[in-house]
């Protein structure tokens, strides 16, 4: 196994995993939603290293990070409507699909040649220091083995994949715990392609309604909306009310279980506590893990779309 090291976030760390970065090296550090694993969006073989280290499958385009709107702009043709959500919801949890600019010099592998690129503004502070530092735009997925649960700590991270990252910085807990909701500004009426840590009623309040897209198997606009995804090892059952012999459980709520993800029923902080209590759960004893019922508001949504994803076969 490679070496690798975990560094808290300072200057230091900071400016070592921008000098990483430009030299097409990954890094792995923490945002607001899950810690990502990033390398040079304009840089082939970066990106290439990140699909080899995530066993990710390269037709499943990667989100492309960037310091904030100016920069944005510069890669991105920006609707009216994409500029009062970034007006709105940057830097934080929201990624934009909007059509490229030609010759922008974001590398053909990170967007799976698409005519579309995903772009977000973290709110987190040490990723915001990073990408200045850095000065191009960092494409990261979830710093998790394709398909695997995303990573929400810096020990998760090197778990997941410290093996294949020179550098992993720690920024403690991620504050909202899953991913940036994706909405589709490319084409006809924005669509929502993931919900996450945006949630509609709040994206619907600035814009208008939006279009849901269904899931399914090879949707061409959002690859990476696989059926399978964010699994443990071990099977889930969802909507259970009662551990079984062979199962752990994750309560929610009033419904108990081995961890709860907030007992006095708060989405923010179910959301907070999902992903490392799913992977404290997968590394424990029991053979299945039941979930407990989630309601479908807020970021009760995005918890369940996690969670029918981890639920399914596989
Ligand atoms: O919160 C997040 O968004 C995290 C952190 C690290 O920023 N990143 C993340 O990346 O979740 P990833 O690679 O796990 O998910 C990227 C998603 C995939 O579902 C992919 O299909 C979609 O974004 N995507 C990327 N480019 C796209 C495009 N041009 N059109 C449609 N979907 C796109
Ligand atoms: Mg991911």
């Amino acid at each position: 196994m490679r070496k690798y090291s975990i560094r808290p976030g300072n200057i230091k760390s900071i400016k070592e995993a921008a000098v990483l970065l430009k030299t097409g090296k990954l890094v792995s550090f923490p945002t607001e939603t899950v810690y990502g694993l990033g390398g040079d969006a304009t840089n082939s073989f970066a990106v290439a290293a990140i699909f080899k280290a995530k066993k990710r499958p390269s037709f499943n385009p990667l989100i492309c990070h960037l310091e904030n709107t100016e920069s944005a702009i510069e890669f991105a043709q920006f609707s009216e409507t994409a500029k009062t959500l970034a007006s709105y919801f940057w830097p934080g949890p929201l990624t934009l699909v909007l059509p490229s600019r030609s010759h922008n010099s974001i590398s053909s592998l990170a967007t799976a040649g698409l005519k579309t690129v995903a772009l977000r503004v973290p709110e987190n502070s040490i990723a915001r220091q990073i990408i200045a530092e850095a000065r191009c735009p960092i494409a990261a997925p979830s710093a998790n083995r394709s398909g695997r649960i995303s990573p929400t700590t810096a020990a998760a991270a090197a778990a997941e994949l410290g093996s294949e990252c020179p550098l992993i910085i720690d920024g403690g807990p991620c504050r909202v715990g899953l991913e940036s909701t994706i909405i589709d500004l490319s084409i006809g009426r924005p669509s929502m392609l993931r919900p996450g840590g945006i949630t509609r009623e709040e994206i619907e309040s600035k814009i208008g309604p939006l279009v849901t897209i269904r899931q399914t198997n090879s949707l061409p606009s959002s690859p990476g909306q696989l059926a399978s995804h964010y699994a443990p090892e071990k099977p889930v059952r969802l909507k259970a009310v009662k551990a079984l012999n062979n199962e752990t459980m994750l309560g929610f709520g009033q419904i108990s279980g081995d961890l709860n993800l907030s007992w006095n029923g708060d989405l923010n902080e179910a959301a907070a506590n999902f992903f490392e209590y799913l992977r404290t759960l997968d590394n424990g004893p029991g053979e299945i893990i039941a979930v407990a019922p989630i309601p479908e508001k807020g970021l009760g949504i995005a918890i369940n779309d996690r969670l029918r994803r981890a639920a399914a076969k596989r």
